[in-house]
């Protein structure tokens, strides 16, 4: 028998496509450039399968979706403790952009910019290129296959990220950073521009989801202590000045980015991704929130 599986993502897509809210991201000059008709879903569970619907071809830039696995790189190469040290994991309630840092200098946690950027500078490496390719084979391995930076966007990033390049110099400054943080904003935006599709990203959620092992090579690239850290941060704090909104509407773990994907962890059980690049006032994509929301309640995945 034919799985109902394919049908009804396509139904979820078709569904949410007729919503033209939000604005494309333009803040990054390069992102400005992405067709926001674009409309894709893809969930992958955790013995490999793996279901993609609407434009799952489309390749855009992973942005902050790529914050939890460099978090998770960093507590394997660091301890838990150590990390805790530089970056919180308290929600902040402020935009994704804020400066928001605690009493002694530490981001609020490791999913907005300001974190995310001490998050970086934790990964091991002999210099910046070293640490970048290390974040570069996670993502990679996470995904299945590998993948590259998509050059136009980190150069437009790089041309016009200054609130993060002064963000780079402030936590050198309270030594959140204690190497140059010329070479870790920069490492930054790459992390940011890698390309990916919503099938690389569901299987990069189904990872996680499936305890740090990936369902299709069976490699085990993250620790279950590390994952479970992950996915508390993206709990608290994925979904930035929404977090709270989106944990009592959709109740699945979650991370955005910029470009309009979403993943989505249901540990055990599913990787979701959504893609639509229109995004709403918190940098959340509008399509995205919404197929999320249609997912959990059609399948009842709330986690409560
Ligand atoms: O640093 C930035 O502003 C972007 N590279 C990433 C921000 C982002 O994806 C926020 N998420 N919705």
């Amino acid at each position: 028998m034919q799985s109902p599986i394919p049908a009804y993502l396509a139904r979820v897509v078709s569904q949410v496509q007729a919503d033209v809210g939000g604005a494309v991201a333009d803040y990054i000059p390069e992102l400005a450039t992405a067709d926001p008709e674009h409309t894709a879903l893809a969930i992958a569970l955790p013995d490999g399968h793996r279901y993609l619907a609407g434009d799952a071809d489309v390749a855009f830039s992973i942005q902050s979706m790529s914050k939890p696995f460099t978090y998770g790189l960093a507590i394997t190469d660091n301890g838990l403790p150590a990390v805790l040290d530089k970056v919180g994991v308290e929600p902040s309630g402020e935009a994704f952009n804020e400066i928001s840092l605690d009493a002694s200098g530490r981001p609020r946690n490791p999913m907005i910019n300001a974190g995310a950027i001490a998050t970086h500078s934790l990964v091991h490496g002999a210099d910046s290129a070293q640490r970048f390719e290390r974040l570069r084979r996670l993502y990679s391995a996470c995904a299945g296959r590998d993948l590259s930076v998509d050059e136009r966007v980190y150069t437009s990033e790089a041309a016009t990220g200054h609130r993060n390049i002064a963000m780079g110099h402030l936590l050198r400054s309270v030594n959140i950073i204690d190497c140059d943080p010329v070479d870790i904003i920069d490492g930054y935006f790459r992390q940011c521009s890698v390309e990916v599709t919503v099938a690389d990203l569901a299987m990069m959620a189904a990872t996680l989801a499936n305890g740090g092992v990936q369902p299709l090579t069976g490699e085990a690239i993250l620790d279950r202590h590390a994952v479970r850290q992950m996915l508390s941060v993206m709990t608290t704090c994925g979904m930035y000045d929404a977090a709270g909104d989106w944990l009592s509407v959709v109740g699945i773990p979650a991370k955005s980015g910029v470009a309009g994907g979403i993943i989505g962890v249901l540990p055990g059980q599913i990787g979701i991704a959504a893609f639509s690049p229109r995004l709403d006032r918190h940098g959340n994509s509008v399509r995205g929130v919404a197929m999320f929301e249609r997912l959990s309640d059609d399948l009842g995945m709330h986690l409560m």
